[in-house]
């Protein structure tokens, strides 16, 4: 067995069903483990990095003519060329060993398998089997869970179909032509991204639209155009208990019913999509118009699930499939390529190249591609909230970077603005540029220039300019000697910034789902190399609780709850300056 099928390290045969054993598996293996940064495979690459610091990228080209060819890697409709990188193969080699001892090889086949990775919660991490297209049996507490997984499916494509084809009406009888997602986090931003991805692929009758932010703003410029008795709302949350999205979805009942004036029209205008059934009905939406999920699907790694109900709703339910096959196809390549030859396996290691031996701090998402805008927004949550962890999964604080801070925007709009630090600041800024090759608007010669700005930044990140290439431009320019005295150290590049490239033949269903699921593997892989737990995040929790005690104080005046100086002279400084 390899990944799918049965796992054999939780589970026991018991007749003809079998048990789950309560073990739990990430602690097991924590004795006597050594410290990743305490293995001689880190020892090597850190004495790695000083040989390859001086070296520069662009002699590395010139070395070897095949090193574009030698570096990189064609999955699923897309292109990965990550020569322009500070690497070496044996750098590569180096960082695969890394790889060997940290056990990628048994942890990827562990989650396939459905061992409970996420310790802290005890839970398994199966989003790989949402988009099982193969469908084969993915046990899981005794059961296969391939059926519930498919009659959720089943579920969205009878309801997004009657939602698309008009069946579906409002209280009053009307097709709906607005369809609003009110969730936040997970709940929000992979169905944000996926629509955004997928808008060449939407009827423009069929408009969707994201509410997140607690902010009364963003639900009330969103509705202001909107008829009540067109709209449908979506409550996504895992929980049901998540403060913005309950206050933004009671706020929105109530905006429906000054309108239909009849509790009756709920039931026509909600649905909800959550883990937690009893909390769906306290709010009042009828558990049949509840599309469920489990807790083995975190929420970062949830627009897979019922969470992807607005995709699916946008796009129809063919193309929605068409995206889990192709992250399933990138599941399949995870899991059965060498690691040598492994796209998430390898941008994993070149990301903990730069941040655990060149100290880069921060990785930029760049898109050339307007439809994928927000995919560093999405990226932020899913890396981020996985991998900016200080302690490993036994619990011990590490002793070397994790998570970078992961940022970026859509390009060409980024050169115009924070390129330059890119290019000459005193960071380095590992960047991934995406674009695809097939434009879904051809118009002109758009696409070939955005092209060829893309290619050009990645180009002038590992070329740079010489002090000899500056000084010969300025010359052909005609400036005088004193001025180019002056301007050459503004003119000098120092290149040598490393950057990979993907090209995706185009921005289709199916390479979105891949292209997102590279991603997923990357971040898990990094995780298992930092030795920590990717899939919970209790650093959210402290905000969220003392937002709750400072809410207390901003409802009742008379209430004083202890704070620091600055917090209380804030709270104050609220009361008196509030106009109602
Ligand atoms: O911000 C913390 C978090 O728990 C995220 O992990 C999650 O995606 C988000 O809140 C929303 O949670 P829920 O879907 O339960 O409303």
């Amino acid at each position: 067995m390899s990944g799918y099928g049965r796992s054999h390290g939780a589970h026991l045969h018991t007749g003809n069903r079998k048990k789950t054993i309560s073990f739990n598996v990430n602690f097991k293996y924590s004795t006597n483990m050594t410290e990743i940064n305490q293995t001689t495979e880190w020892a090597a690459l850190q004495s790695h990095w000083t040989e390859m610091e001086p070296l520069q990228m662009r002699d590395l080209f010139t070395e070897n003519p095949e090193r574009s060819e030698q570096m990189s890697i064609r999955q699923c409709g897309i292109l990965l060329d990550y020569s322009k990188n500070r690497v070496t193969q044996k750098t590569l080699n180096l960082l695969l060993g890394l790889a060997n001892a940290a056990d990628v090889d048994g942890w990827r086949r562990r989650m396939f398998s459905g061992e409970r990775l996420n310790n802290t919660e005890n839970r398994a991490v199966l989003h790989v089997a949402l988009r099982n297209r193969s469908n084969r049996p993915i046990w899981f507490d005794g059961e296969d869970i391939m059926p519930g997984v498919n009659a959720v499916l089943e579920k969205m494509a009878s309801f997004s179909d009657s939602v698309r084809l008009g069946e579906w009406q409002g209280h009053t009888g009307k097709r709906i032509t607005d369809v609003v997602n009110i969730g936040i986090g997970g709940s929000n931003l992979g169905p944000l991204m996926a629509c955004e991805a997928l808008k060449h692929y939407q009827d423009p009758a069929l408009r969707l639209h994201f509410v997140s932010n607690v902010d009364a703003s963003h639900l009330v410029e969103t509705v202001k155009p909107l008829n009540p008795e067109t709209t449908l709302f979506i409550v996504a949350s895992k929980t049901f208990t998540t403060q913005e999205t309950l206050t933004n979805a009671i706020t929105a009942r109530n905006w429906l019913l000054e309108t239909l004036s009849d509790e009756a029209a709920v039931a026509k205008h909600f649905v909800a999509v959550s883990t937690n059934s009893e909390k769906v009905a306290e709010f009042g939406i009828d558990t049949d118009n509840m599309f469920e999920f489990w807790d083995w699907v975190g929420g970062r790694y949830s627009l897979w699930s019922a969470i992807g109900l607005p995709i699916t709703i946008a796009i129809g339910m063919p193309a929605f499939y068409e995206m889990l096959q192709g992250a399933h196809e990138m599941d399949e390549h995870f899991l059965h390529a060498d690691l040598s030859e492994n796209m998430p396996v390898i941008m994993a290691l070149l990301g903990i190249w730069y941040v655990d031996f060149a100290q880069a701090k921060t990785h930029a998402v760049l898109p050339y591609d307007q439809y994928l805008r927000f995919l560093p927004d999405y990226l932020q949550q899913a890396d981020m909230e996985s991998n900016g962890k200080r302690v490993t999964r036994f619990g011990r604080p590490v002793e070397y970077a994790t998570g970078p801070v992961v940022w970026g925007t859509a390009g060409t709009d980024g050169q115009h603005a924070y390129y330059q630090l890119i290019h000459q600041g005193t960071q380095m800024i590992p960047c991934d540029f995406l674009i695809p090759v097939n434009s879904h608007n051809e118009t002109d010669d758009h696409h070939k220039k955005l092209f060829a700005n893309c290619l050009a930044q990645t180009e002038a990140l590992m070329k740079g300019k010489t002090r000899k290439e500056a000084r010969q431009e300025m010359e052909a320019a005609g400036l005088e000697a004193d001025k180019i005295v002056d301007l050459l150290p503004h003119k000098i590049f120092p290149g040598n910034r490393p950057s990979n490239t993907l090209l995706i033949d185009q921005i289709t269903p199916s390479r979105l789902g891949s292209l997102i699921a590279l991603y997923e593997h990357k971040i898990f892989v990094q995780g298992v190399i930092w030795r920590v737990n990717s899939f919970d995040q209790w650093g959210v929790e402290l905000g969220k609780q003392l937002a709750g005690v400072i809410l207390e104080e901003l409802m009742d005046k008379g209430k004083s709850n202890p704070h620091d100086a600055s917090t209380k002279g804030l709270i104050n400084y609220f009361h008196r300056h509030r106009k109602r």
